[in-house]
């Protein structure tokens, strides 16, 4: 592996930023990034060719479980995104393998009880206002403890009402009530309500086609209308659409190709949008949109497709996470240099796994690099948690009866 490293490497020196000696911020700091990235693929054994990468197993896990108990200090400032906390945590953890005991699972089932408003949908932490971001993060969170305690956390009539409170009359969502609107809470919408089965008749109306002007000439999908496309709302609108079965609507070509030419041609990594620097966090945001489009081309009847690889270099991708994304003590990041946070550990974790897998159930075909024990679990590319989470969560919900709105024609 080491060698076939280095041959990949080598072949790919030449692939470096040309700035055609016209320095600007941007390229030099493209350049600066390149060196770092280019020091941790020679930091790894050049000339020793037994070396493997390796997935640090055991060490992210104690930054993780420690990650559950205490945070230091530099977490203050994510005190409304306590719900995203235990989803990053949870996440990796279920990525890693490693079960969390009955005891810890109660403890978070109990504390976003406390997150969740008597409004609907839940806040950032206890008593804070509900915002469809963290009640993405609770129900992803509950789904992964995936017990009847965790799922009777939920009050779906309540998730349901706070939906409605946020939907626009052009099918778009706000964040929260009087908040913005954006492509992240159309996603966050339509990931909980099908998670939980109250999709009524009217929730998502006009909905896809707000999303749909949203993709704009250069493929991808902006935040809102005529923004520049950017890969956390492009997974945010192709996911959501995914869920609305209306993808067949986007110009899936026009994303493919907008999505493939992120993948950095030096680094292996993905960059957010044109012209921007690599991030470990987009090895979900943008590869994890691979699976959803593969998916969405064979249902448009492009037989051409490959049956054993997604359409990125996915060797590339899982070197750039292994060799210049781990922090030594455990925990993962955007690039070199840079501190680790749960935030990069789930979405660095959740792109390799994209990356080591190709399929689903037993169409899987693995590519893992470096040694076999770096292989993580499979993700649900569409709500990124486990895939048997997820179809435990919607045999669950879809039981129960979907919630009837009072005063609405739903
Ligand atoms: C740019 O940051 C980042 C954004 C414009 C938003 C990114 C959106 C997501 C990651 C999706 C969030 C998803 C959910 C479900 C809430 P930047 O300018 O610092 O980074 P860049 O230089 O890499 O673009
Ligand atoms: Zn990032």
């Amino acid at each position: 592996m080491a060698n076939a490293l280095r041959c990949w490497r080598q072949e790919h020196s030449k692939e470096r930023m040309k700035d055609d000696n016209l320095p600007t911020v941007t390229s030099v700091e493209q350049k600066t990034v390149e060196q770092n990235v280019e020091e941790a693929y020679d930091a790894f054994g050049i000339g020793q060719s037994m070396l493997q990468p390796t997935l640090q197993r055991e060490k992210h896990f104690q930054y993780l479980k420690k990650g559950l108990r205490h945070l230091s200090e530099s977490y203050s400032c994510l005190d409304a995104s306590r719900p995203w906390l235990c989803y990053w945590i949870l996440h990796s953890l279920e990525l890693l393998g490693e079960p969390i005991d009955d005891c810890t699972a109660s403890n978070i089932c109990q504390f976003l009880t406390r997150c969740q408003s008597p409004k609907g949908g839940f806040g950032g932490g206890p008593g804070q206002e509900p915002h469809l971001a963290p009640t993405y993060a609770a129900v992803n969170a509950l789904c992964i403890i995936g017990t009847e305690e965790a799922y009777s956390v939920i009050n779906r009539e309540k998730l349901l009402e706070f939906l409605y409170s946020v939907k626009q009359p052009n099918g778009s969502f706000t964040m929260h009530v009087s908040g913005e609107v954006d492509v992240r809470s159309t996603y966050c919408a339509a990931s909980v309500a099908s998670l939980t089965n109250i999709i009524t008749p009217t929730l998502f109306e006009g909905t896809p086609e707000w999303v749909l002007s949203c993709q704009n000439w250069e493929g991808g999908i902006g935040g809102v209308p005529g923004m520049e496309a950017h890969g956390g709302y492009t997974f945010c609108g192709m996911a959501a659409m995914v869920i609305l079965k209306k993808e067949w609507m986007l110009d899936l070509k026009a994303l493919l190709r907008w999505v493939t030419s992120r993948q950095m041609r030096f680094e292996g990594g993905f960059q957010g949008r044109c012209n921007k620097l690599v991030d470990g966090c987009y090895s979900f945001w943008q590869a994890g949109l691979l699976p959803l489009l593969h998916r969405a081309l064979h249902m448009d009847g492009k037989n051409s497709l490959s049956m054993t690889h997604w359409m990125f270099h996915q060797e590339a991708l899982q070197e750039y996470i292994l060799l210049c994304c781990q922090n030594s003590t455990g925990g993962l990041l955007d690039k070199p240099g840079k501190s680790r946070d749960f935030y990069h550990t789930c979405y660095c974790l959740s792109g390799l796994s994209v990356a080591q897998h190709f399929g689903g159930g037993d169409l899987l075909h693995d590519v893992i690099v470096g040694d076999k024990n770096n292989r993580l679990e499979p993700i649900h590319p569409v709500y990124n948690i486990g895939p048997k989470k997820v179809a435990q969560a919607v045999m669950h919900f879809l039981k129960l009866p979907v919630p009837q709105m009072k005063n609405s024609s739903n």
